[in-house]
């Protein structure tokens, strides 16, 4: 039985067990193409390796959560909010919509405006951040459609297959958030 966290239009946002069927999520993780712009993917990465990712997720300052379509209840990506810091009541969030027939749909704008929300309104997050990798156009565009702006550019952070890319970070504060 999934424990829904945060229930959207689109989706669900459910909290991953390790006993859960993470074999969607090991294909996501071992392929080129949904991994080219992410920092995981550089070497295979099994079930078991996945458990204890989930285990070490789920904690105070971090978590990890499911997305799930509510129409038929596939699991379709994760989103992630992680580095919760307490003082500065600041955190990062990082989504894989790992089905890539599920891309382009609106899942990731609302999955991420969703949590977004959650985040700001029943957490005290002040400020949410992101980064992506210069090119991932997908990722800029659907964070900006929630409302992120553009802070900053970090020279050549991101190698991959013999070459640098640049790094981009974006913020966004509870004033700029798109719901819909
Ligand atoms: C990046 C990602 C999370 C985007 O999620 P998504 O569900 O595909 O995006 P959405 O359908 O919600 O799109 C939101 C907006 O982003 C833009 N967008 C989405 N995909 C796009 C693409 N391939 N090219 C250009 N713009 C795109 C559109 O403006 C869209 O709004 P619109 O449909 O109203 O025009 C998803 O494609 C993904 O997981 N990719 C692989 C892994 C990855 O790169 N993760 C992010 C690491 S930072």
């Amino acid at each position: 039985m999934k424990v829904v966290l945060i229930k959207g239009k689109l989706v669900d946002l459910c909290v991953l067990d390790p006993q859960d069927d993470l074999t969607a999520y090991e294909r996501w993780v071992n392929n080129e193409e949904t991994t080219q712009y992410m920092a995981i993917g550089r070497y295979p990465l099994t079930a078991r390796m996945l458990v204890d990712y989930i285990k070490k997720y789920n904690s105070s300052n971090d978590f990890l959560l499911g997305i799930f379509l509510k129409i038929d209840g596939r699991h379709i990506g994760n989103i992630t909010l992680h580095y919760i810091d307490t003082q500065n009541k600041s955190a990062e969030i990082g989504i894989l919509i790992g089905e890539k027939d599920c891309r382009g749909r609106g899942y990731g704008h609302e999955a991420v405006a969703i949590l977004a929300a959650h985040a700001f309104r029943k957490l005290g997050i002040h400020k949410l951040t992101t980064g992506m990798v210069d090119g991932n156009i997908a990722s800029q565009r659907m964070f900006e459609k929630v409302g992120f702006k553009q802070e900053g550019r970090l020279r050549e952070s991101f190698f991959l297959n013999g070459h640098y890319y640049d790094s981009l970070r974006y913020g966004l504060l509870f004033s700029e958030l798109k719901e819909g």
